[in-house]
C-alpha cells in the first residue's frame, strides 16, 4: 500500500486548520495511520528539505518550517502520494485549482499550509525522520 507524509504547516497550524485539512484527505478514501504534533528543529528542518539546499528560499524555508508547532501525517492508499498532491494543488496557492487545499488555505508560496511526499521512495525516506515503525498502523 503506498504511503505519504503529510505536515500541516505553521501557517495552517496558527489558523487552527489541521483538523479539516486532515478530514480532507479522510473524506478522500484516504486512511490516517500515524500522526503527532512536534516543533520542528533546524537540524530535522535541513534534513527534511535537503533536496532544496542550494535554492534562494532554504534559508526562509527552515525559518519558517521550525517557527511553530506543526502536524505530521501518514496517510495511505492506491496511488496516495499523486491523490494526496493533487489534492492540495500547486506550491504557489495563487496557481493552485479551485477546490483544491492550497486554493483554500494557502497564503503564498511559502506559507502554502501543507506538505506532501513527491514520491512513494521520497515518502518512505521521509516517513523515517518522523515516525518510528511501532508509531504507524499497519
Ligand atoms: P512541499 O515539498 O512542501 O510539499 O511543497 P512542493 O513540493 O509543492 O514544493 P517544493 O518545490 O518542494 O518546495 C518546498 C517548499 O518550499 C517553500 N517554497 N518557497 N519562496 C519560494 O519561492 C518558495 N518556493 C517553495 C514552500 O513552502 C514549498 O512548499
Ligand atoms: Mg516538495
Amino acid at each position: 500500500m503506498e504511503r505519504s507524509l503529510v505536515l500541516i504547516k505553521p501557517d495552517a497550524m496558527e489558523r487552527g486548520l489541521a483538523g479539516a485539512i486532515m478530514g480532507r484527505l479522510q473524506g478522500a478514501g484516504l486512511k490516517l495511520t500515524a500522526l503527532r504534533t512536534l516543533h520542528m528543529d533546524k537540524s530535522l528542518a535541513e534534513r527534511h528539505y535537503a533536496i532544496h539546499k542550494e535554492k534562494p528560499f532554504f534559508k526562509d524555508l527552515v525559518e519558517y518550517i521550525t517557527s511553530a508547532p506543526i502536524v505530521a501525517a501518514i496517510f495511505e492508499g492506491d496511488g496516495a502520494v499523486e491523490r494526496i498532491r493533487k489534492l492540495m494543488g500547486a506550491t504557489d496557492p495563487a496557481k493552485a485549482e479551485e477546490g483544491t487545499i492550497r486554493k483554500d488555505y494557502g497564503l503564498d508560496v511559502q506559507r502554502n499550509s501543507t506538505h506532501a511526499s513527491d514520491s512513494p521512495e521520497n515518502a518512505e525516506i521521509e516517513i523515517k525522520n518522523f515516525f518510528s515503525v511501532k508509531e504507524i498502523f499497519s
